[in-house]
């Protein structure tokens, strides 16, 4: 049998962005849509988006921060940062704004700039509820933040303590799970209505833990939720290639400095956008499932988020190429996800 050389699909999808802002997102922002078509753009800046009006700002920053050949070729989906505060009223105006398309729930201390997020999701009721009423997606960091439970365990617990109390509330909700890394979250997610979905990123179906600490300590594979056994991973791709419509792309990427990552307290964060679609087209070509790609990354989330799917295509061609070692990052310089590696496949 000949082995694929090119193939095209509809252009994807990224359903979990972090572009950052100002000179770094001029930095980051091309990657992104040179390849996605739209983006799901998170909230978690220094101070966080709150409001809708702030969403529209940042959206206006993005939009005018895109190179001349990418205007009009990106579309960034905005979200808004649930805080303890957010009121009903902010969620009809986020609804009403036609540009806010979730708002994410990030648990106080789970992850980077959360300081602001949730104490308790119990504070949050009427804002769900708005939600849940006004058709407005909850994307959530799924991870408890209870400094007493193990950290490879801090998703399992969450799906008990927090979503599925918010699921059984508010079973209208659509939420959207974000980067789930467990077989727990699989079968979660596959039992659960259809109003749960959930995002895989290329990081969690390329690696498991043992990518941390190979040879020595490795900053560049350390990410929020962090990394998991092996058998989590392949629960993973088993989701991902598995054809059920619950599961879809969002990379998670997640740009900081080298000199933050390699730190006496690095950030959490992994940086893929320099080549998203190429490094899951690997992860779904050696799960022998390149045929379940197109469905994965430019289709399911479209559905799930009630947007029309992209009419463009993009091509994928069996091309080996080498990923940089690194990437100029506003002044600084930011490592790629397997920097100076050679990743399979080209988007042309
Ligand atoms: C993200 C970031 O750096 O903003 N980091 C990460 O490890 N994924 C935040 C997040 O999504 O948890
Ligand atoms: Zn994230």
């Amino acid at each position: 049998m000949n082995t694929l050389q090119e193939f095209t699909l509809t252009r994807p999808d990224d359903f979990h962005l972090h572009l950052r802002d100002d000179a770094q997102m001029q930095a980051v922002l091309p990657f992104s849509a040179r390849q996605f078509a739209r983006a799901i753009i998170m909230p978690n800046l220094k101070p966080p988006v709150v409001t809708t009006a702030l969403a529209a700002a940042y959206r206006d920053r993005i939009l005018s921060a895109l190179p001349d050949e990418l205007k009009n070729r990106f579309e960034p989906l905005m979200t808004l940062y649930l805080t303890d505060e957010t009121a009903p009223p902010e969620i009809l105006r986020a609804k009403n704004s036609g540009i806010v398309r979730g708002v994410k729930l990030y648990p106080a201390g789970a992850t980077t700039n959360s300081a602001a997020g949730v104490t308790d999701i119990t504070r949050c009721y009427a804002a769900l509820e708005a939600m849940e009423k006004n058709d407005m997606p909850l994307l959530v960091h799924g991870e408890v933040t209870d400094p007493s439970i193990d950290i490879f365990d801090r998703e399992k617990i969450f799906i008990d303590t927090v979503l599925t109390p918010v699921i059984r509330g508010f079973p209208s909700l659509r939420v959207a799970f974000e980067h789930i890394t467990t077989q727990e979250a699989v079968d979660f997610v596959t039992a659960a209505p259809d109003t749960l979905a959930a995002t895989i990123t290329a990081h969690h179906l390329r690696y498991n833990r043992n990518a941390i600490f190979q040879g020595g300590i490795r900053p560049h594979y350390y990410c929020l939720p962090v990394l998991k056994r092996e058998h989590h991973r392949q629960a993973l791709i088993r989701a991902a290639t598995g054809g059920s419509k619950k599961f879809f792309l969002g990379t998670d990427s997640a740009p900081h400095s080298r000199a933050l990552k390699e730190n006496d307290c690095g950030c959490a964060g992994i940086f893929t956008a320099h080549a998203a679609i190429e490094l899951y087209a690997e992860a779904f070509e050696q799960a022998g499932a390149l045929d379940r790609l197109e469905a994965f990354a430019s289709f399911n989330g479209a559905d799930f988020y009630r947007l029309p799917r992209n009419s463009t295509q993009i091509t994928l061609r069996k091309a080996p190429w080498q990923i940089p070692e690194r990437i100029h990052f506003a002044g600084d310089v930011l490592i790629p996800l397997a920097a100076g590696e050679i990743v399979g496949w080209k988007m042309l």
